[in-house]
């Protein structure tokens, strides 16, 4: 598709899709109670349907009618082997979790995925699941999709120390420690989204978190529930950073979650000199954002702080080209494991533009300043929706010329309705 989008300032107001993290969520606990579950503002993007389908094909009648989504649980004994294979699309959410709670049925289940999907590392939730009982085949030795999970009805809870800051990994051994003997204890490296914790609580089941530390009881029946989703912030950061950076900018970004899991990019913001305020809802841990146009500088972004923000690095990096000095990245090797390298996509895809950004092991060094400009080439998102939103953010800062972005539609994944609120926000409907 080719891009070429002037504005004269990002004005106005948007209540920002669901959070997709707790979409999927929110289907896999109310297909593993036992009642119904009532969802209100799910996303439904591309990786949730695919996690919608996959709970369908194992015999969950999951019902839409536009407005909630119904899940009839009937508890997590009542999951039956799927016909075929089931088609996980672009979705490690889906995969990951799912792996999970197959870990403890007694039927076998083969997994596959797209292009990206198919080269990211699945071995980090076989090892554990593999330690708690289930078999679990992949297409390497390192564990790839196609992959075939061959659950136990007898699990065994473990000691894991997760390797890596991972909250599918951390999420696929609760779920199958909740079908365990024993208690399964998980101590994380650093802390990442909390919303499996939150949400097993949520649906009534059993769980201690203190710092670092998870336990959590086996055999456990969990209750279906009402739940409403909240607004994504990592959609909301395509908005935040397209306010900062154009000029006479000013938005006001409604329901938008903060669990203080999430909330990175918020300090990143505020370390760089940003106008924005946060409204805490009432109830609900959701905030309304205002954001204006601002002088800003560059700052460090590392430790603790990645796992907060991992999923907007690629927009943040696209912030640090337009402020003054530079912004480091470090501690975020996981990015190489995401939908593609998103070290490597980021850095080519903005320095084809103009922007001056060194690629490293772990992260990457942004100088700021940097005027863009339509790339000689196309740009291929490579099936990376967050490339994808990042590429037609940058499009908005471009004065002459075009962009032409390749398989945009992998935008569809998370945030469907993209453009129809790119071109409200920024006057070009
Ligand atoms: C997610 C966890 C993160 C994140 C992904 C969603 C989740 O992945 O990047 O978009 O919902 O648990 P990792 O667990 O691989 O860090």
């Amino acid at each position: 598709m080719k891009l070429k989008i002037n504005s004269q300032g990002l004005k106005g107001r948007l209540k920002v899709p669901g959070d997709k993290s707790i979409s999927h969520r929110s289907i896999m606990f109310g297909s593993i109670a036992k009642g119904k579950t009532i969802i209100h503002d799910i996303l439904r993007g591309e990786d949730v349907l695919s996690t919608i389908e996959a709970f369908r094909a194992l015999g969950v009648e999951i019902e839409d009618d536009g407005q909630v989504i119904t899940v009839h649980g009937q508890g997590i004994s009542k999951l039956k082997e799927p016909e075929k294979a089931l088609d996980m699309g672009n979705s490690g959410t889906s995969t990951r979790l799912l792996s999970g709670i197959l870990a403890g049925l007694p039927f076998e289940t083969t997994l596959f995925g797209d292009d990206s999907l198919s080269k990211r590392p699945m071995d980090r939730v076989a090892t554990p699941l593999q330690m708690m009982g289930a078999e679990i085949v992949g297409q390497t030795d390192k564990v790839k999709l196609p992959m075939t999970i061959k659950g136990s009805a007898h699990l065994k809870a473990i000691d894991y120390v997760l390797p890596v800051a991972s909250a599918q990994v951390k999420s696929a051994v609760i779920f199958a420690a909740l079908q365990a003997e024993g208690l399964t204890k998980v101590v994380e490296k650093e802390k990442t989204r909390s919303h499996t914790e939150e949400m097993l609580v949520q649906f009534g089941g059993e769980i201690t978190v203190s710092d670092k530390t998870i336990l959590v009881p086996g055999g456990q029946k969990l209750i279906g529930q009402e739940v409403t989703v909240p607004g994504d912030i990592s959609s909301a950061a395509f908005w935040l950073v397209a306010a900062l950076v154009v000029e006479n900018s000013e938005l006001i970004l409604e329901n938008v979650g903060i669990n203080e899991t999430r909330t990175g990019i918020l300090e990143v913001i505020q370390a760089m000199g940003g106008q924005l305020e946060i409204e805490q809802d009432e109830v609900a841990k959701a905030a309304t954002l205002k954001v204006k146009a601002s002088q800003l500088k560059g700052t460090e972004i590392s430790g603790d702080l990645i796992p907060r923000l991992i999923d907007e690095l690629p927009i943040i990096a696209l912030l640090a080209t337009q402020v003054e000095g530079k912004t480091i990245i470090r501690d975020a090797a996981e990015l190489k494991v995401k939908e593609t390298d998103r070290i490597a996509v980021v850095a080519d895809a903005l320095n084809s533009m103009g922007a001056n950004i060194e690629p490293t092991d772990d992260g990457m060094i942004i100088q700021g300043g940097t005027k863009l400009h339509a790339p000689e080439n196309a740009i291929n998102t490579l099936g990376d929706h967050r490339i994808g939103m990042m590429v037609a953010i940058a499009a908005l800062l471009v004065e002459n010329g075009e962009i032409d972005l390749e398989r945009a539609e992998a935008i569809q994944t998370s945030y469907p309705s993209f453009f129809d609120d790119l071109g409200k926000l920024s006057g070009n409907l």
